[in-house]
């Protein structure tokens, strides 16, 4: 013998066996309850309400007169753990609303700051950026400063470099425009050649000059 079962909220049907705990056949039929007393009867987690074809469910229980008032017991709620199909018929079940699942706390003081932060005019959306981006920047640094010693002077020296790259491009930049295309400093080597050959010149000027001198 069978009956046939519909729970409305999850639109879900199906014939069950005689015998059958409603708990165990919204389960059989994919419907999720809780059962925080472990289905001893000793908290209402699991209750639901019958709107049709209550006549062939077992009668009222010790523990559902405990655990639901006489309103509740009124309006059809029964302990879905403690009540069982006893006839065949057409049984229609409401089961109660889930609790909604509490948010971890990070998430909710994300969506409060987002919250509030929509609501600030745009002159403190930008103002509270760049504080945000200036706490970010402390916290780089503070990042470097407790890195180790062998970390920070690598990124010592890469910072130096860049630093002097800038001071250099910037030097170059403030040239007057005449110095820019100004060839690059001589080398050692170059300074050194273009020496020897001035003093070359300057050494067969002054043997014409001397001869000049003699002829007059
Ligand atoms: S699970 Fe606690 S009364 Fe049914």
């Amino acid at each position: 013998m069978e009956a046939e079962l519909k729970f409305e909220r999850e639109k879900r049907s199906g014939v069950v066996a005689i015998g059958t705990y409603l708990f165990d056949a919204a389960r059989r039929l994919g419907v999720e309850v809780e059962a925080e007393c472990g289905r001893i009867g000793k908290c209402d987690s699991c209750a639901m309400r019958v709107k049709e074809g209550s006549e062939f469910l077992s009668l009222v229980t010790e523990r559902e007169t405990e655990h639901l008032n006489a309103g509740r017991r009124k309006n059809g709620e029964r302990l879905s753990c403690q009540v069982k199909v006893e006839q065949s018929g057409e049984i229609t079940v409401m089961t109660n609303k889930k609790k909604e699942e509490e948010k971890p706390k990070d998430e909710v003081q994300t969506e409060e700051y987002r919250k509030q932060f929509e609501e600030l005019p745009l002159e403190k959306k930008v103002a509270s950026l760049l504080e945000l981006e200036a706490i970010t920047l402390s916290e780089t640094f503070s990042f470097v400063i407790n890195s180790p010693s062998h970390v920070v002077s690598k990124i010592m020296d890469v910072m130096a470099q860049f630093g002097l790259k800038l001071e250099d491009d910037d030097k170059k930049a403030k040239r007057p425009k005449e110095h820019k295309t100004e060839a690059k400093a001589p080398t050692a080597k170059t300074a050194a050649n273009s020496g020897s050959a001035a003093n070359g010149k300057t050494r067969r000027q002054n043997k014409k000059d001397n001869s000049d001198n003699n002829q007059e």
